[in-house]
């Protein structure tokens, strides 16, 4: 897998775009000078390294489960005149740092479809559909994610393939203390509810449990590139916690879900 870069910020060519789906209002689409190319990126920005740093690490284990996620992503520093140019109202002390991803074509059901409508359950019925579903939702499980909403996935314009974007709340919420990483806390899937509202099929949930068979051996090879990230963002403490809660989440993925979905005999 390829490595996260921290860009400086000269490689923030300027803002392009506002985005309106989203919680935080300074997420933006810009141009960014990434491996010698311009790239046209969605940016978030963070003043906390806690929510930078689950962005980061539930990309790499994304990517080592292999989730849908976008291709590249990097963290970029933006000066203060720049972040004041694009938000001039903005109430900032210094410089930031953003997560950058490129920039996906499609639609996410939230942001071109509006809630009740007729193309909006057209759009949750192909995502239900779609090979990879049950998949995502045994990692949103095991990075214990409350926040895969409907605008936290986007669709192709076919309707038959997704990928998906903001974890900054895993585990369990943006700014989670020692005393959060319960790995035997639960967490709700609030996409399984909206695109399964009967309740799970039952061929879904055999996969769901397959899926997450796989979670032991990809955090073996998640804490070797997150490890170095913890070590800069986090106090030893949270670093030495996180290790213990991963390990313990993907170690018992299996028999959690089958717990949580009524499958055990
Ligand atoms: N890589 C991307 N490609 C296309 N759209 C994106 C991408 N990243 C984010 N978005 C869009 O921006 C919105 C806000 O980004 P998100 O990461 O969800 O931040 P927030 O924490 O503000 O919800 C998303 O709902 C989605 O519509
Ligand atoms: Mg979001």
């Amino acid at each position: 897998m390829k490595k996260i870069q921290v860009l400086s910020s000269d490689c923030y060519l300027g803002k392009l775009a506002d985005v309106d789906d989203g919680r935080s209002s300074y997420t933006h689409i810009a141009k960014i000078r990434y491996d010698d190319k311009q790239l046209r990126c969605h940016v978030k920005l963070f003043s906390d390294y806690k929510q930078l740093n689950n962005e980061i690490t539930a990309y790499i284990l994304a990517r080592l489960d292999g989730q849908p996620v976008p291709e590249h992503a990097c963290i970029i520093k933006i000066k203060q005149s720049d972040i004041l140019n694009a938000f001039p109202t903005a109430q900032v002390t210094g410089d930031a740092y953003g997560w950058a991803t490129n920039t996906i074509v499609g639609k996410t059901p939230n942001s071109y479809f509006k809630e009740g409508t007729k193309e909006y359950e057209l759009a949750l019925k192909a995502l239900a559909k779609i090979n990879g579903i049950a998949s995502l939702i045994a990692f949103d499980n095991l990075i214990a994610n409350p926040d895969r909403n409907t605008g936290n996935v986007i669709l192709s314009g076919d309707l038959t393939s997704f990928w998906i974007f903001d974890h900054d709340q895993s585990p369990f919420k943006p700014d989670w203390t020692l005393q959060d990483l319960d790995p035997n806390s639960d967490t709700r899937c609030v996409i399984t509810a909206a695109l399964f509202p009967k309740g799970l099929p039952s061929t879904i949930k055999s996969l769901v449990v397959d899926a997450a068979k796989s979670h032991s051996a990809n955090l073996v090879n998640m804490l070797d590139y997150t490890l170095s990230w913890w070590q800069d963002l986090l106090t030893p403490d949270e670093v030495k916690a996180l290790g213990d809660f991963y390990k313990n989440r993907a170690q018992y993925s299996e028999s959690r879900l089958l717990k949580k979905m009524g499958m055990l005999c």
